[in-house]
């Protein structure tokens, strides 16, 4: 059915009304729910457990590949940790079970495993590929395994963490700046696919977080503006959990700078070659 129509054919109170419904109806409350983080064992994941431990959630669950951090983290926030490469989709699959297993049902996924890697076209391929492995298809697995069942019950919240450079592009590595890309368009995909049936899906884009990734980053890390403390962002995840939008920007002028973009590109380019030029002389 044409949806468009009976939109448009609406009055300006009856929309409001629709629009208001939509929203009450997609907020994910994290009390008592079932959260699975990957790429928890530090920074940005690890910081996101905590908070949603102490929101209340019934169960957390860890997964990352670096099974060591994983323990402590585990350990010092009171999740469960399970191992995972979310680059191997039997891993993922079996990250699912065993969180299903353990408390019933994934309520909110947050689908956070990442990692910057410096690159230009010239990058080798194995590089390429693994970002895209990382970057994209560990969301595609996640979401083919739960999307039927979040959609199946009409709730669930499902979180792909991309970037600021995922809209913006960087200055120092396009396999990260496209495989980001590509995150955030899968969840646009996902978002219009499933939001009808009551599956809440967003997606994060921060810029620059104090985590071990940008511990030991220099020249192109140290241009960007407004280092925030992964709590912050944590925080930015919650408000979006309990409002149901689908943009996260914990860093509020990244949606200045995509406005910038798309308002006139020749000009965002000008200003990133200015951007590229400042920091290779740096
Ligand atoms: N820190 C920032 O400034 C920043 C900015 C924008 C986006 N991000 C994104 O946020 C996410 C978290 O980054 P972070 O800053 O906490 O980095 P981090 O390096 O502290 O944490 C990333 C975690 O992902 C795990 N990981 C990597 N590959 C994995 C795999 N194949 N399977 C399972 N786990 C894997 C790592 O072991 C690590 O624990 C990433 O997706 C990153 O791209 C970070």
């Amino acid at each position: 059915m044409d949806i468009f129509p009976i939109i448009l054919g609406q009055r300006r109170t009856d929309i409001s009304i629709l629009t208001v419904l939509q929203h009450e109806r997609r907020k994910m409350k994290i009390e008592g729910k079932v959260a699975v983080v990957t790429g928890a064992a530090g920074g940005i994941g690890r910081a996101l457990v905590r908070r949603l431990v102490r929101e209340g959630a019934k169960g957390v669950v860890l997964a990352d590949r670096a099974t060591n951090d994983l323990t402590e983290a585990a350990a010092a926030t009171g999740g469960l940790a399970i191992a995972c490469d979310v680059t191997r989709e039997s891993d993922v699959r079996a990250l699912i079970a065993a969180t299903e297993d353990a408390f019933g049902q994934v309520d909110i996924f947050i689908s956070n495993a990442g990692a910057y890697v410096p690159g230009d076209e010239d990058a080798p391929d194995d590089l390429w590929t693994g970002l895209w492995n990382l970057h994209l298809m560990a969301h595609v697995y996640a979401a083919r395994d739960l999307m039927p069942k979040m959609a199946a019950r009409g709730s669930g919240a499902f979180i792909v963490t991309s970037s600021a450079a995922g809209f913006l592009s960087h200055i120092s590595s396009a396999p990260y700046a496209v495989t980001k890309n590509a995150a955030i368009a899968f969840a646009e995909y996902l978002a219009i696919e499933h939001g009808e049936r009551n599956v809440q899906v967003s997606v994060l884009c921060p810029q620059r977080v104090r985590t071990p990734m940008t511990e030991n980053l220099s020249g192109s890390a140290s241009l960007a503006d407004g280092m925030i403390e992964p709590e912050e962002l944590a925080t930015s995840v919650v408000e979006a959990l309990d409002s149901g939008q689908f943009l996260i920007l914990p860093h509020p002028t990244v949606l200045e700078y995509l406005q910038r973009k798309t308002a006139d590109y020749d000009r965002w380019l000008r200003g990133m070659r200015k951007l590229r030029t400042k920091f290779r002389k740096s």
